[in-house]
């Protein structure tokens, strides 16, 4: 019988310190510690989140393969995160990795972090079934510092087609979200006061951007104006409307991104369409995808929640699946903050 292959995928790019057991593309272990630390601050402050991940990637690497119940000498190869992120906090995972697997004598497999959001649709569930988006497809990847639309032909075969000429769609959810006085991230804030609220209550500007690109920053200066209007005419503007506030801004934030999406799936002829990234997580955007599936004809691949924001199972899913290409890394590679595929 063929060995099975076990991947340990350890993920530091920002500010969640994750670290997963995935035996042939299986995940039997995905822990995640987020940072709690930069709640106040209004967003990620690079110093604290490389502190924090140095405190909490021993106790996470420990948990997940304790949790996985494999031992550790049946770990193959060890992926980590070599960019996109924060220089501090890439610098603690690969590091981490490089050490250990010298110390174990089993190859290292350095990943791209925005290759392992599209590819976390590839990660199998023990139970259940696993239905995996067919090639091609698009993936509309949208996370904190990411906003593309990629092509995507094969596992190593992809093509960015589309992506924000400033703020990130994750960013927009946050700094609306800031303005409102909400605690970073604010994106998943934005999304639960949303459920409550009267999404056409209030209208934003789209920006007009060519091709399949993106802009956010406009419309996060028209929410700033906005709300300070409003809030210069009633003092209790954001207290009283806050569920119809999100639910405008957010609905706004996936009609931008479903125009381009829809573009997208017309130039190409592609009915694939693949969701990645923290803000695939969002309630508004996955049904706003389920009804296009509905009225458009598409195929459309949500991941689990799990597997939208960052995570260490989709850094191992793409180490396996160099794995299985013996594509390993040398102990010199330098981590990169800014990381294009
Ligand atoms: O992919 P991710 O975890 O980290 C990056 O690689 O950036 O994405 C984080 C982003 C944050 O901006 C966060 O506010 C957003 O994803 N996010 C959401 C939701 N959950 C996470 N945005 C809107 N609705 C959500 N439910
Ligand atoms: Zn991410």
């Amino acid at each position: 019988m063929k060995k099975a292959i076990t991947i340990l995928g350890i993920e530091s790019s920002c500010d969640e310190t994750s670290a997963s057991i995935l035996v042939d593309g299986i995940v039997l272990s995905n822990f995640i510690a987020g940072q709690q630390i930069h709640e106040s601050f209004g967003g990620v402050v690079p110093e604290l989140a490389s502190r924090a991940h140095q405190q909490n990637i021993l106790p996470v690497i420990s948990e997940a393969i304790k949790s996985s119940g494999i031992e550790m000498s049946q770990i193959d190869a060890i992926a980590y995160t070599r960019g996109p992120g924060l220089l501090g906090s890439l610098i603690v995972g690969s590091s981490f990795a490089k050490g250990m697997a010298m110390g174990l004598n089993i190859p290292l497999i350095e990943v791209n972090h925005m290759h392992g959001h599209i590819l976390a649709h590839f990660i199998k569930e023990k139970e259940g079934i696993n239905k995996f988006p067919e090639f091609p497809f698009l993936c509309l990847t949208v996370s904190g510092g990411h906003t593309q639309i990629v092509l995507v032909k094969d596992y190593f075969d992809m093509q960015i087609i589309g992506q924000t000429i400033d703020d990130a769609a994750g960013e927009a959810f946050d700094k609306v979200a800031k303005i409102l006085g909400f605690p970073y991230p604010g994106g998943p804030l934005v999304d639960k006061f949303a459920k409550n609220g009267d999404a056409n209550k209030y209208k934003f500007p789209h920006p007009k951007v060519p091709g399949l690109d993106f802009s956010f920053s406009g419309l996060k200066t028209s929410f700033l104006n906005f709300v300070k209007n409003n809030l210069t005419a009633n003092p209790n503007f954001i207290i009283e409307n806050k569920e119809s506030i999100c639910a405008s801004i957010q609905k706004t934030i996936i009609d931008i991104l479903l125009h381009k999406l829809k573009q997208a799936s017309q130039e190409t002829g592609i009915n694939n369409i693949a969701i990645a990234g923290g803000v695939s997580a969002n309630s508004g955007l996955r049904s706003a995808l389920k009804q296009a599936e509905e009225n458009l004809n598409w195929n459309v691949f949500i991941p689990k929640f799990e597997y939208c924001t960052d995570n260490a199972a989709m850094i191992a899913i793409v180490g396996y699946l160099k794995y299985l290409n013996k594509d390993f890394s040398h102990q010199n590679l330098e981590p990169q903050a800014r990381y294009n595929f």
